[in-house]
């Protein structure tokens, strides 16, 4: 058995009490849906800002009565200490996704990403600092390697933040550091790269780029790329990120207060990804044979190239991750031509 299928093996004979923030996101949505399957106890903390109740109606349909049952939601703000401390009472681990996300974001509107990702943050840290959690496990982010040249990523060598957001993941990182050492509190950060699938926002202004561009094929708008196109990332299907969220949880503590990359460790270029993606879309929608991207600037603070070194995370913590980019765009589109559409 690997080392996955036994944590998993493990917490359904002995199930855990979890707190996930964010729940009602993308990440956090798929986190729950995990854990609930696994008959998992899970509180969801979300104040709604860049979620949605509908994601949570979905996991609801997906999991039985009973595994529902198991599930508590507080509509709060990690802004608000209290509801921090309210959240983490009798949480065993907490799985840390809630902040504002997005690059442009954060160039816009630098105040509230500070708010939500530094002073939310600290304010979970302490709240499950008091509460004594065994494990806090949070969503740091790939941005935090900034300008640093090197190709692949490893954890140990970063370079200048670009933008707000990525100081906001990196400010994370160090208090999750500082609070290890202070208070002897337990952390893993997850470096996140590029992860996409099911529930991914489509809309708005900041969605990410999969979301956006099969909404566009789907619904017949233009799809823009950002730059020639050779800009590349390293994507990441989502449930690669909620193996490594639960082996980060569950692993021994000498895997713990340090950071992973989360990723598949490939490198697929904007171009390549828009036929991916337009190939998986063809057959249903075969007026997409002949549509072709619309060339903007490059955007301020994005990174060129992104690609992770894994073998840190595949070491200590036993990820192994199951589906490389194609794999996961089938089962990405599929969602999307059901859902969108419907
Ligand atoms: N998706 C990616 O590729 C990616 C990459 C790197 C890092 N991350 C990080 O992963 C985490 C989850 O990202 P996601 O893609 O699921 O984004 P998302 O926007 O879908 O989910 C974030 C959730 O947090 C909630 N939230 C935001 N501020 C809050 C607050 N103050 N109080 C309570 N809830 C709040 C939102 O309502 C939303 O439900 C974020 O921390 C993000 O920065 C994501």
């Amino acid at each position: 058995m690997n080392h996955y299928a036994e944590a998993l093996s493990r917490l359904q004979k002995k199930p855990e009490r979890w707190l996930i923030t964010g729940v009602s996101g993308f990440i956090g949505s798929n986190l729950l849906e995990h854990l609930l399957k696994n008959n998992q106890f899970v509180i969801g903390l979300d104040n709604f800002s860049s979620g949605y109740q509908h994601n949570l109606d979905q996991v609801k349909t997906s999991v039985t009565t009973e595994q529902w049952h198991n599930f508590k939601f507080i509509e709060g703000d990690i802004r608000d200490l209290e509801a921090c401390r309210e959240a983490c009472q009798s949480a065993t681990y907490i799985l840390h996704q809630a902040a504002l996300g997005s690059v442009p974001r954060s160039i816009a509107d630098p105040i509230n990403t500070h708010a939500n990702n530094i002073s939310g943050f600290l304010n979970i840290l302490v709240a499950a600092r008091d509460a004594s959690v065994n494990r806090l496990v949070y969503a740091a982010s790939s941005s935090t390697y900034g300008d640093h040249p090197d190709l692949p990523k490893i954890e140990d060598k970063i370079g200048s933040p670009l933008s707000p957001y990525a100081v906001t993941k990196l400010v994370n990182e160090l208090y999750a550091q500082v609070f290890a050492n202070n208070y002897g509190f337990k952390s893993i950060g997850l470096r996140y790269f590029n992860v996409f699938g099911q529930r991914q926002d489509p809309n708005g202004a900041y969605a990410a780029v999969i979301p956006k561009w099969v909404a566009a094929m789907i619904t017949g708008n233009p799809v823009v790329i950002n730059g020639d196109g050779e800009n590349s990332r390293d994507f990441c299907y989502i449930d690669n990120a909620v193996q490594a969220n639960i082996l980060a949880a569950t692993t021994p503590e000498a895997a713990a207060n340090q950071v992973y990359n989360v990723a598949v460790g490939e490198r697929t270029s904007l171009n390549q990804l828009f036929k991916l993606i337009r190939t998986g879309l063809e057959i249903q929608y075969p007026h997409l044979i002949n549509l072709k991207a619309i060339h903007q600037d490059f955007r301020a603070g994005d990174i060129k190239h992104s690609q992770a070194d894994i073998s840190k995370a595949k070491n200590l913590l036993g990820y192994d991750p199951k589906y490389r980019i194609n794999e996961g765009l089938d089962m990405a589109l599929q969602w999307y031509v059901k859902n969108l559409v419907s």
